[in-house]
């Protein structure tokens, strides 16, 4: 059988069988941006448990490509139960090597999961009056 050589295995099992994809009505934060080489969106929503200030759920959609879900789904599986300023050092690089890799032209893919969480985090502090390091949300 021939395999896939642009893909690795695990993206491959990510864009077919998405994590944590869905809407949220009742999120803490909710991010969505978009990619400027292709326009596809991504939304990201999280909710935080107060006590400790982890991610205790995420959910994402996207009319992105299969690398954007694919990224997406990983790295929502990567900030799931961490704490709030931990996903906010996910970078894309992060989530790429996570997934064994990406094909070049895709690397920009993955550029709108890790905006996305970020985006999804600044919300979240916005909306509870938390002071936050402006330089971090800049890519
Ligand atoms: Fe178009 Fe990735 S944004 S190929
Ligand atoms: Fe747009 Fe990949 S082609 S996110």
């Amino acid at each position: 059988e021939r395999k896939n050589m642009l893909y690795s295995e695990k993206v491959m099992d990510h864009f077919q069988n998405p994590r944590n994809v869905g809407k949220m009505e009742d999120a803490d934060g909710v991010g969505e941006v978009g990619n400027a080489k292709c326009g596809d969106i991504m939304r990201m929503y999280i909710k935080v448990n107060q006590e400790d200030q982890t991610i205790s759920d995420v959910k994402f959609n996207t009319f992105g490509c299969g690398s954007a879900i694919a990224t997406s789904s990983m790295a929502t599986e990567m900030i799931k139960g961490k704490k709030i300023d931990e996903a906010l050092e996910l970078s894309n690089r992060a989530v790429v090597e996570a997934l064994d890799g990406l094909p070049p032209a895709k690397i920009h893919c993955s550029v709108l999961a890790e905006e996305a969480v970020k985006a999804a985090v600044k919300d979240y502090y916005d909306k509870n009056g938390i002071a936050y390091d402006h330089e971090k949300f800049q890519s």
